[in-house]
């Protein structure tokens, strides 16, 4: 397994380029399933799980380009029905496939999906196949093999989330774009990256109304045609780098992101004493003095996002006075912060969801091993603040969402390196 070494305590200085965001390159590649023409995709993070996507995308039958940032996919000659489960099953957004599948071939077989263990057991499917079986679609489960989701003609529907669900807001609006009639949904999760996929179908050929708002709306078609597609930056990068540079005091230009896509985090930077600017395409991150501590609840979008809570737990253990950090999506994306102690941090555990930090405490550097992808960028954090060296194992967890992160952040002056 891949480590990283840190050496902690500099300051870092310089700019940073915000890759593509993960969350919407991770649906635009199996929404490339809903056409048989070319699809384009521009601005593509180099990370793990873009890799995983097109291995599966590739054994169905589908022809792919991908050099660099970009990629063209041909799904024409997709030739079975099943998503292979030793591929399948080593990520979550494997599911994402799931609903292209169904509306173009009207079948698919599948494995449970895999990825980061932050929810309740192995993180459920059941809304999508709720969802599912309300466009008319049987499911059948092989326990611990696979699910078999068919129906003979697929039809329009009104379904309401029982909860706000992005991946899931996002299967049944792809599904959707190809059922003949009108299907809304409600309760819709908002994220910009749903937005983003609405967008991409939209220029397709889809009638899709309403994404990013909670009452979407999908006039079906027969089909979709060729399409472009320029991934939108990744919020969630773009929030972790401002606060590492907060975490370290260090000024640092964090560019092209869209600041306006994390407003909520920059409103809480207002209350804690870290000063910036901000543009269309970019983030000025200032030098801190002087930080207070605040009390973060995560929330759906366009609330504070559970993926930003971990990197903000590591802010408050330098923040002067008591933070309260309630997670109320996952289930288990507190459980790291034990890892905390052992290098000085002042953190109480009170539940599952929450933890109380008392701060400001020094960090020292320790062994640790990355349980997951934004905890394992927390520790990077921790580590950089740490006085002495922190090593990270099992980084694999960090590649899967944030390219070549050891380059970029030694370009800005850290001591940070890649042990094989
Ligand atoms: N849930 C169910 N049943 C389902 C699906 C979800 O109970 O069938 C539950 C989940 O267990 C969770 C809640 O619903 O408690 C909300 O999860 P959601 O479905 O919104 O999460 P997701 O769609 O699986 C996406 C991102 C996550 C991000 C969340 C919340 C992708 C690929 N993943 O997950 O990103 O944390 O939305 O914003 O878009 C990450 O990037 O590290 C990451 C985990």
């Amino acid at each position: 397994m891949s480590k990283f070494i840190i050496t902690g305590g500099r300051k870092l200085s310089g700019e940073i380029a915000v890759k593509g965001a993960k969350n919407a390159a991770l649906k635009i590649i199996p929404a490339a399933i809903l056409s048989e023409e070319t699809i384009t995709i521009h601005n593509l993070p180099q990370i793990e799980d873009v890799g995983k996507s097109f291995d599966l995308l590739t054994d169905l039958g589908a022809e792919i380009k991908w050099a660099g940032t970009s990629a063209t996919i041909n799904t024409k000659n997709i030739n079975k029905i099943e998503l292979n489960p030793k591929l399948a099953d080593k990520f979550r957004t494997s599911v994402m496939f799931v609903g292209p599948m169904l509306a173009r071939f009207g079948e698919v077989k599948f494995p449970h999906p895999g990825g980061c263990v932050i929810g309740a057991g192995s993180r459920p499917i059941d809304l999508f196949l709720e969802g599912f079986k309300a466009f008319g679609a049987m499911v059948k489960e092989e326990p611990g093999k696979y699910y078999h989701v068919k129906a003979p003609k697929l039809q329009a529907a009104e379904f309401f989330f029982p909860l706000v669900s992005v991946t899931v807001t996002e299967s049944l609006m792809m599904t959707a774009c190809l059922i003949s009639g009108r299907t809304i949904l409600r309760n819709c999760a908002m994220e910009p990256e749903i937005e983003a996929l609405a967008e991409y179908l939209n220029k397709q050929g889809a009638k899709i109304s309403g994404a990013g708002t909670p009452t979407i709306i999908i006039e079906g078609v027969a089909k979709l045609n060729a399409g472009s597609f320029e991934v939108i930056p990744d919020r969630i990068e773009t929030g972790s780098f401002a606060i590492m540079a907060a975490a370290t005091k260090s000024a640092v230009k964090i560019t092209n992101c869209r600041p306006e896509h994390i407003l909520s985090l920059l409103g809480i930077f207002d209350k804690i004493g870290v000063a910036y600017e901000k543009g269309r395409d970019w983030l000025l991150i200032k030098e801190t003095k002087e930080l207070k501590a605040y009390d973060v609840r995560t929330h759906e979008y366009p609330g504070f996002p559970t993926d930003l809570q971990s990197p903000y737990v590591i802010l408050m253990t330098q923040a002067n006075g008591t933070a309260l950090i309630q997670e109320t999506i996952y289930d288990r994306r507190l459980i790291w912060t034990d890892m905390l102690s052992q290098m000085g941090a002042n953190i109480v555990m009170c539940d599952p969801h929450r933890v109380v930090i008392n701060g400001p405490t020094k960090l020292y550097g320790k062994k640790l091993i990355s349980p997951d992808l934004r905890a394992g960028i927390a520790l990077v954090i921790a580590g950089l603040i740490a006085k002495g060296t922190t090593e990270i194992d099992n980084i694999y967890q960090i590649d899967r969402g944030y390219e070549k992160l050891d380059e970029r952040l030694k370009k800005l002056g850290a001591l940070i390196s890649r042990v094989d």
